[in-house]
């Protein structure tokens, strides 16, 4: 396999440490680049004495920025702060946005080619962020940016095997919109394999993945939101882009990127990852009543957080 660079940007937090260690795990990682504000000395040290391929170096502070993006294939961003019990996702706004576009100008400086994987919530506006910056730089490729939805599909596929009965190992359950809330949509009527529910189950289903990121903030009472599950998801996403990048056939995930499936301009939906990037967007296929509901309900949601996001680097 190809020499391959990975920087975690907010390394030394809950989800960039676990996610760090799961990166050092990955076959696909020759050089692993963390980087935090603060303790990525601590972080790194720690990372690298893990007996595998990759080489860990540590990045601390604004003025390292630089050298921790220098030749990186793959960008991935959990910085920020975390949901606390009675934040939604968008009352981080104002704190993660401009956390998020002083990291992307950082990339758009220093390694505009990369793959930019986006943790930091409300993802539904902190992509539209990034393009914007990128935009502002000169270096934004739609193909190469995305919002990790990968932990809605995570969610959506246990309680799919756990409902059911299903070996959760052999469950697919393909999950579209954004990446908070009413706009999570998991259309289980696409599920593999598949399973008939009432409705009810369905709506308690559908509901419980929407809400999965709420009850972990609330079982952690005041100590955070999800961390383990989100840097699991974190790293799945990052390690199928590494393998697009490494041309593997038939890499699909479900991911939030600019697309024009819907009306508005930023969708998760399926999507093939290749050498550069998304090389194709998928439709939805068709919806059973509830998910079409489902789907009207969430856009103004979802059109006003990518707007949010928009104005934010607008007014900067
Ligand atoms: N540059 C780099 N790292 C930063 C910056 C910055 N400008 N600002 C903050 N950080 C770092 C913090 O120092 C901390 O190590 O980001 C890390 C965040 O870690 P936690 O506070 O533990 O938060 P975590 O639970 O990991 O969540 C981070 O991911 O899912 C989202 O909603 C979540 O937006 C939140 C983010």
């Amino acid at each position: 396999a190809p020499e391959r660079k990975v920087a975690v940007l907010g390394a030394a937090g809950g989800i960039g440490q676990t996610l760090s260690l799961l990166m050092k795990m990955s076959p696909s990682v020759t050089k692993l680049s963390l980087y935090d504000i603060v303790n990525t000395p601590g972080v790194a040290a720690d990372c690298s004495h893990v007996n595998t391929g990759a080489q860990v170096t540590g990045h601390v502070g604004q003025e390292q920025l630089g050298d921790a993006l220098k030749g990186c294939d793959v960008v991935v961003i959990p910085a920020g702060v975390p949901r606390k019990p009675g934040m939604t996702r968008d009352d981080l706004f104002a704190i993660n946005a401009g956390i998020v576009a002083g990291l992307v100008e950082g990339v758009a400086k220093n390694c505009p080619e990369a793959l930019i994987t986006m943790i930091s919530n409300p993802v539904n506006s902190t992509v539209p962020i990034a393009a914007e910056v990128l935009k502002k730089h000169g270096v934004y490729n739609p193909k190469k940016l995305f919002g990790v939805t990968t932990l809605d599909v995570v969610r959506a596929k246990t309680f799919y095997a756990e409902k059911n009965g299903f070996d959760v190992n052999t469950v697919d359950v393909p999950v579209v919109g954004g990446h908070a809330g009413i706009t999570i949509l998991p259309l289980f009527s696409q599920a593999t394999p598949s399973a008939t529910m009432s409705d009810e189950v369905l709506d308690a289903l559908t509901k419980r993945t929407q809400n999965g990121g709420t009850e972990v903030v609330e079982a952690k009472a005041g100590k955070g939101s999800a961390t383990l599950s989100m840097a699991y998801a974190g790293a799945l996403f990052a390690d199928a882009a590494l393998r697009g990048l490494n041309g593997v056939q038939d890499v699909v995930e479900c991911t939030y990127v600019e697309s024009s499936i819907t009306e508005v301009p930023f969708f998760s939906s399926k999507v093939k990852l290749g050498p550069e990037g998304v090389s194709e967007i998928y439709g939805l296929g068709d919806l059973t009543d509830y998910e079409s509901d489902a789907l009207k309900a969430m856009m103004p949601e979802l059109e006003a957080s990518i707007e949010k996001g928009v104005n934010f680097v607008k007014n900067m």
